[in-house]
């Protein structure tokens, strides 16, 4: 077992699931997104744990990122949350995957490869009420859902959009935003169709916004502990950061004062120094931006990285830590001691978001799973 490796705590996972399923309410289902390997914590266990714990959809980005939950055995509804190419839709279809469009000539495409294989495929119909990346206009909802109302092996069950900055303080353009959906929604009914599932939440409308939770919501950062506003609230306690990034020091050595640590020498030891290395770099999703910036725990203390990161290596000024030793533990991301370093304070540092921070832990970091225990009921939010 590599010693650079992410443990990742379903049980609070789970916790976060409840949490979101609470909010939601009765009447509204929750969509985990486990899209991007489920924001680097691993697809196939997060959705198990996501599932157990009260989601019942769960949305990818890519039809490809559903084969390993189909092959794990997961058979709840999983929705692709873009369009795809045309000739992606036979994945769509021998998976049984809900499909978004966001033009009829995708429902058609995907119609002929249902059609020839005798199945029927669940749509999503995109509505761009803001975001600018995806989706037909409000005012094309009613012409666009008669095109895909007269075709036999697609129906249309589900009207969606996305929020463009649903964690701002200020709610205004969610809620304009929201008051377009609604005249898609209109669009919809004057094209007599009627879908089963309307959707807009992300995280952050879950949280914040009671009116965009409709009949199913779609959140992903919350479920790994971050929240959608970032550092400023990272301490929000019902919130269970479910990913600790760890390592062990590996070498230890004495840097004279006037010595240079690292490529490119932008480190040189104002004094004698005590220095460690630890085996994780940038091609472990360790981001060089953290280079001088940075700081890892070990034993509880806050210590700082020296140096430029490198592919494999970094090197941390462990002057102050008593004792120190070749295979201590080191964390990188997560709780050691009384101490904390969040996604959100190592993104920060790197002028990013903690979803970027957790989806650029890379494939050569082994993950190893805490078992899922059941979530009591939180309280409040
Ligand atoms: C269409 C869609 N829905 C939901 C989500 C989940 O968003 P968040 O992780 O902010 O909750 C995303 C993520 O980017 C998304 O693209």
């Amino acid at each position: 077992m590599r010693p650079t490796h992410a443990e990742i705590d379903l049980s609070a996972v789970s916790a976060n699931v409840s949490l979101a399923c609470r909010l939601a309410g009765r009447d509204t289902q929750v969509m985990a997104v486990v899209k991007a390997d489920a924001y680097g914590h691993g697809a196939v266990p997060v959705s198990k744990a996501a599932l157990e714990a009260g989601a019942t959809w769960l949305g990818v980005a890519v039809p490809e990122e559903a084969v390993p939950l189909r092959a794990a055995g997961i058979t709840s509804r999983i929705l692709v949350l873009g369009p795809i190419a045309p000739d992606q839709a036979d994945l769509v279809v021998a998976l049984d995957l809900d499909q978004t469009v966001c033009d009829p000539s995708l429902a058609e495409a995907v119609d002929r490869v249902a059609r020839a294989r005798g199945r029927v495929i669940s749509l999503h119909l995109k509505v761009d009420t803001g975001m600018h990346r995806v989706g037909i206009r409000p005012q094309q909802v009613q012409s666009v859902a008669e095109r895909i109302a007269a075709l036999r092996s697609v129906r249309l069950v589900g009207l969606m959009t996305h929020l463009a900055a649903a964690e701002a303080e200020d709610p205004a353009f969610a809620r304009e935003q929201l008051a377009r959906f609604a005249e898609a929604e209109r669009g919809l009914a004057a094209a007599g169709v009627r879908v089963s599932v309307r959707h807009a939440a992300n995280s952050a409308a879950l949280i914040f916004l009671p009116e965009a939770r409709l009949d199913l919501v779609r959140p992903g950062i919350m479920l790994y502990g971050c929240h959608p506003r970032g550092r400023q609230r990272h301490i929000e306690p019902l919130l269970k950061p479910a990913l600790r990034l760890r390592t062990v020091i590996s070498h230890i050595q004495q840097v004279a004062r006037g010595d240079s640590v690292s490529y490119g020498r932008t480190f040189v030891a104002p004094r004698d120094l005590c220095v460690a290395t630890l085996p994780v770099g940038y091609a472990d999703g360790y981001g060089r931006l953290l280079s001088n910036q940075g700081h890892v725990l070990i034993r509880g203390l806050r210590v700082p990285i020296v140096g430029r990161v490198c592919m494999d290596m970094t090197m941390v000024d462990v002057t102050g830590v008593p004792d120190v030793r070749v295979g201590e533990e080191v964390v990188l991301i997560g709780r050691q001691g009384a101490e904390e370093i969040t996604a959100d304070d190592v993104a920060e540092l790197q002028g990013t978001i903690s979803y970027e921070v957790l989806c650029r832990i890379g494939p050569r970091v082994p993950r190893i799973y805490l078992p899922s225990s059941p979530a009591p009921p939180p309280e409040g939010f």
